[in-house]
C-alpha cells in the first residue's frame, strides 16, 4: 500500500473515531441537563450542561479551540470563546451550545438539545452573540431557490414551484416573537401555514431537512451562534441556508470586525458559516422533531443522538443505554 493511501486511511479512521467521540460530549451534556428538565430553573440546567460538556471534552483526542461558545472569556467560566479544550491531537475549531433551549428544558418543552460542531481551524464563522436573520430550506432543491433578500411572497412562490405544490401546502417555521409580527403576517398573507416555536431555532432550521418534520422553510431571526451551528448541521444533512448578522450599534459592528469578519453585513451562506469537513453531533434533552429526550430510570438513562459528517454525508442516530452503576465517571 502506498504511503499516500495509508495516510488517507489513517485520516479516515481518525475522522470516524472523532465523530463518535463527539457524541459522548453531547450525551454528557444532555444527561446532566436532563436532571433539571421541567424544574423551572434554566440557569441551573444550562450550568449543568456546560460543566458536563467541558469535562467530557477532556477525553476527546483533539487540540480544540472554542470559536462559538458560552460567551467571551470574562463572561463565561467555561467554554468561552478562545478556550482550549481536548486531550491533544489535530487542531480543530469547535462550536458548542451545551444546552440549546434553556427555557424549553426548564419548562419541559420540546426540542431542547446539546449541540457540538467541529471543523478544521478557520472554518467556522466567528459570529458574535447577537441576532442573525436566517432563511433555510431542506436538501434536493435548486440552488438559490430562496434568497434572504427576496420578499416573503417570492420565496414562498419559488419554493412551492420547486416542490411542485401550492403555497398553501407549505409550512413555514419561525420563533414566536413580537419582532416577527410582520414576517408572520406576510407569510400568512402569501398563503403558507406556520409553526411557531417558543424557542430552539437550531432544531427549527434542521427540521427543514427532515421530510417527515412537515416543515418546508425556516425564516426569521435568532441567535447568531445558533445560526452557525444550524449551518454546520445543514452542511452535513443537506439543505440551504443564508444568515445575516443584525447589528444594533456600531460597537457590535466593530466587535464583528475584530472577530475577523471582513464584511459583517454580507449574507453568509451555509458554506461560508461552516466550511470544509464539518462534524456535527447533538443529543436530545427533551423530545423533538429529530431526537428523543433523555429517558431516566432506576440506575441509568437512555440518550438519543445524531452524529454526522459533511464529508461522507452519513447521518447516524445513536441510542445509548447508560448504566450508572458501572459508568461511575458520568455526571449522571
Ligand atoms: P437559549 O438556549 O440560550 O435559551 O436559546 C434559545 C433560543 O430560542 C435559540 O434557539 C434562539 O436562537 C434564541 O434563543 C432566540 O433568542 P430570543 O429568545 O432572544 O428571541
Amino acid at each position: 500500500m502506498s504511503a499516500k493511501i495509508q495516510a488517507a486511511r489513517l485520516e479516515m479512521i481518525t475522522d470516524r473515531n472523532l465523530a463518535l467521540e463527539l457524541v459522548r460530549v453531547t450525551e454528557a451534556a444532555a444527561l446532566a441537563a436532563s436532571h433539571w428538565m421541567g424544574l423551572g430553573k434554566k440557569n441551573e440546567a444550562d450550568g449543568a450542561a456546560v460543566t458536563a460538556m467541558r469535562k467530557a471534552f477532556d477525553t476527546v483526542a483533539i487540540s480544540g479551540t472554542v470559536v462559538i461558545g458560552e460567551g467571551e472569556m470574562d463572561e463565561a467560566p467555561m467554554l468561552y470563546i478562545g478556550e482550549r479544550v481536548g486531550a491533544g491531537g489535530p487542531a480543530m475549531d469547535i462550536a458548542v451550545d451545551p444546552l440549546e433551549g434553556t427555557t424549553l428544558t426548564a419548562k419541559g418543552g420540546p426540542n431542547a438539545m446539546a449541540v457540538v460542531a467541529l471543523a478544521e481551524h478557520g472554518n467556522f464563522l466567528h459570529a458574535p452573540d447577537i441576532y442573525m436573520d436566517k432563511i433555510a430550506v431542506g436538501g434536493g432543491l435548486p440552488d438559490g431557490v430562496v434568497d434572504i433578500d427576496a420578499t416573503v411572497e417570492a420565496n414562498l412562490r419559488n419554493l412551492a414551484k420547486a416542490k411542485k405544490c401550492e403555497i398553501s401546502d407549505l409550512v413555514a417555521c419561525m420563533l414566536d416573537r413580537d419582532r416577527h409580527k410582520e414576517l408572520i403576517a406576510k407569510t400568512r398573507e402569501a398563503g403558507a401555514r406556520i409553526v411557531l416555536l417558543s424557542d430552539g431555532d437550531v432544531a427549527g432550521v434542521m427540521a427543514t431537512s427532515q421530510p417527515d418534520s412537515g416543515i418546508d422553510i425556516y425564516m426569521g431571526s435568532g441567535g447568531a451562534p445558533e445560526g452557525v451551528l444550524a449551518a454546520a448541521a445543514l452542511r452535513c444533512i443537506g439543505g440551504q441556508m443564508q444568515g445575516r448578522l443584525m447589528f444594533e450599534d456600531d460597537s457590535q459592528i466593530a466587535r464583528a470586525r475584530e472577530m475577523g469578519l471582513i464584511d459583517p453585513h454580507q449574507a453568509f451562506t451555509c458554506e461560508e458559516m461552516a466550511k470544509g469537513d464539518v462534524m456535527f453531533a447533538a443529543s436530545g434533552v427533551t423530545t423533538g422533531a429529530m431526537l428523543r429526550g433523555v429517558r431516566r430510570f432506576g440506575h441509568g438513562a437512555i440518550t438519543h443522538s445524531v452524529v454526522m459528517r459533511s464529508k461522507s454525508g452519513t447521518v447516524r442516530f445513536i441510542e445509548a443505554h447508560h448504566n450508572f452503576t458501572t459508568k461511575t465517571w458520568v455526571d449522571r
